[in-house]
């Protein structure tokens, strides 16, 4: 179609306000939002971030104090991280029923029919070297050593009440094997949301921060994905499809929009965005700076994720976010 100027012109259709809101394309809503909350051991704690303004860490009692106000600000998904009590080289206290992660979303569950609970599958928060994976003695990631302990990881959470599993750990073939193990208990109605193109990142810094999972050697580039190689990262995330995932999550999300609408078009499955805890700070730094309006830049920093093909955005701005959006 050609368009000329002056018979053409744009500014019709923006110079009228209700019009305006009547051709609004693309929206962003609570209900896409999801919410990352840290839970760690303890009792009566609510324990401020440092690496991360904003964020804290609950225990399990508490809970109801981030989940409560959240859901009635209509953002009703919840994605956990759990802060075991103990650390080993196998990371066993990631499938271990009695730990924060697995206490949290058992009482969640009950507490709360209609919230959604999702578990971030990994084991980096439990091993004592903070790898994602079973380390040899030689210092390498053994892959399928890992898919079994991620499958236990994986099993543990949706006993205790998950209805979805996501599985940040990168190793290959874990999608499949998480599938295969939840089905083999049974459990075919939890979905797998896989984090399909997770980059090697630096953005990832105050989340290792806040949840003590940085590697006390080496670096996690043998397993996330090298930002430089897009057709990589695409053929990597449309093998999770493959193995039955459910769903795919792109991260960090802001500077990987490139991936966000490539996989738009190349799959069906629902995908979600991960704003990473390096841009959560990024934002944030910014309107402490006073170089960012809070509201507007927030709305259209997120907006951005859902007009690129992301049907849901994982967000430490979550509830914020929903109560800008609940104002109109
Ligand atoms: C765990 C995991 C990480 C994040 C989510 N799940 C850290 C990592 O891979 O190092 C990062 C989230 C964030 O930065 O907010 N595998």
């Amino acid at each position: 179609m050609m368009s000329y100027f002056p018979i053409v012109r744009m500014r019709r259709l923006r110079e009228n306000a209700t019009l305006r809101h009547m051709l609004t394309e693309v929206t962003l809503e609570a209900r896409h939002l999801v919410l990352p909350i840290f839970v760690r051991p303890g009792r009566g704690v609510c324990e401020p971030v440092e690496a991360l303004p904003g964020v804290a860490h609950w225990s399990v009692d508490r809970l109801p104090e981030i989940v409560e106000p959240a859901m009635e600000l209509g953002v009703k998904a919840f994605l956990f991280f759990g802060l075991p009590s103990y650390k080993d080289e196998d990371g066993t206290s990631g499938a271990d029923m009695s730990q924060p992660a697995q206490q949290a979303l058992s009482s969640l569950r009950a507490c709360y029919p209609d919230a959604y609970l999702i578990a971030d599958t990994c084991l980096c928060e439990y091993t004592s070297h903070g790898h994602c994976g079973h380390v040899t003695p030689d210092g390498r990631i053994d892959n399928d050593e890992s898919l079994r302990l991620l499958a236990n990881v994986a099993l543990s959470q949706a006993r205790a009440g998950a209805h979805m599993v996501a599985p940040s750990d990168m190793m290959d073939g874990r999608v499949s094997a998480i599938r295969a193990a939840l089905d083999a208990e049974g459990m075919t109605d939890v979905a797998v949301m896989s984090y399909a193109a997770k980059l090697a990142s630096a953005f990832y810094g105050p989340f290792r921060h806040a949840a003590g999972s940085t590697p006390s050697f080496g670096d996690r580039r043998s397993y996330q994905l090298p930002a430089s190689n897009p057709r990589e990262i695409i053929r990597d995330a449309l093998m999770d499809v493959g193995e039955g995932a459910d769903a795919l999550v792109v991260k960090p999300a802001g500077c990987c929009l490139d991936i966000v609408s490539r996989l738009r078009a190349e799959t069906d499955l629902p995908l979600a965005g991960y704003v990473v805890s390096g841009e959560y700070m990024m934002l944030r730094s910014a309107i402490a700076f006073g170089s960012l309006e809070e509201e507007r830049g927030l709305l259209e920093y997120h907006t951005g994720l859902r007009r690129a093909g992301c049907d849901l955005v994982i967000t430490y701005f979550a509830s914020e976010l929903a109560s800008r959006l609940k104002k109109g």
